[in-house]
């Protein structure tokens, strides 16, 4: 004779209680993308409550800006650990920050002073680790010093920018595989005349290892399609006419960069930004060199764009 099964009280499961935000408030920004996060000390534990808004906050806005903060490393690690995993990039992907064997710090300091890794010059727009085969899923970034002037960031929102292409250009789009070559071997394999192409001709042998990803990304938990392609790094159509898809290609770097996608963003010292790379591109504007910037970056693990 099989048993009843008979629903118990512990069977319910139990919920978060939504009421517990604490502070918490999330500002929408007057932007294409981005919020702002208020009422929260990012060196405490979050409540559940807190953790989800944040989360829900996020893949409705894309980024998300606190400020005031002062967290240690470990802190920022800590309060970053309930987003994810901490992104580690393949031994053979190089990365930013990466040592010569392959490993990449948890807490990569982006700076232009004491061997600092990213100089003052202007950062083109692109993803966080687009190259690898699971391209970190977001990143946050922490300012210790800004210069006076410059040295802003600009997120730009592939969403909008995917939903603004024509239907005839969507359809032609839509089942494509775009290989982005890592830049960081490109750095160890420069071509003779020291170029860096903005789209691999036959002519140019491939670097690799190479991924290919599609070209319009599906986001993971909203469904949101993106134009899943940066400004400026290496890249090739799978099984495209090299002509036509250098031509393709510059036409929509040309359409997402359109400031109407976009929120520059002025650091001040204890802002947070936190952002999802599935979504969004980011890029900086050079600043003076005599001028010290600081921050310090930790990025997400992520899965494989479908
Ligand atoms: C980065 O690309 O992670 C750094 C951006 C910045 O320096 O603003």
């Amino acid at each position: 004779m099989s048993a009843v099964l008979r629903p118990e009280i512990h069977d319910t499961p139990a919920r978060f209680d939504a009421r517990n935000l604490g502070r918490l408030h999330i500002t929408p920004l007057q932007a294409p993308l981005g919020a702002r996060v208020s009422g929260l000390d990012v060196r405490e534990r979050p409540s559940a409550a807190q953790v989800l808004a944040l989360k829900a906050a996020l893949r409705k806005h894309h980024i998300l800006v606190f400020s005031g903060q002062t967290p240690d490393d470990s802190q920022f690690l800590d309060f970053t650990r309930h987003f994810g995993t901490i992104f580690a990039a393949p031994r053979n992907a190089p990365v930013l920050g990466s040592d010569p064997y392959g490993n990449t710090p948890e807490v990569v300091r982006v700076s232009n002073v004491d061997d600092g890794l990213l100089g003052n010059h202007e950062l083109p727009a692109h993803a966080d680790h687009h190259w690898t085969p699971q391209p970190s899923a977001g990143s946050l970034l922490l300012a210790l010093e800004v210069p006076s002037l410059g040295g802003d960031t600009t997120w730009r929102n592939l969403a909008l920018a995917y939903d603004a292409l024509d239907d005839a250009t969507r359809r032609e789009i839509d089942d494509l595989q775009l290989i982005t070559y890592n830049p960081f071997l490109r750095s160890r394999h420069p071509l003779p005349d020291g170029k860096r192409p903005l789209y691999r001709s036959p002519d140019i042998e491939a670097l690799t290892p190479w991924v290919a990803h599609p070209l319009v990304r599906t986001h993971p938990e909203s469904g949101l399609r993106a134009l899943y392609l940066d400004e400026s790094t290496e890249v090739e159509l799978v099984g495209y006419d090299p002509v036509a898809g250098a031509a393709l290609i510059a036409r929509l770097r040309e359409h997402l960069l359109q400031e109407r996608f976009a929120y520059r963003h002025q650091w001040q010292v204890g802002d947070i930004v936190y952002w999802d790379n599935q979504i969004t591109l980011h890029g900086r504007t050079e600043f003076d060199p005599s001028e010290r910037r600081v921050l310090k970056r930790i990025s997400l693990s992520g899965s494989t764009p479908f």
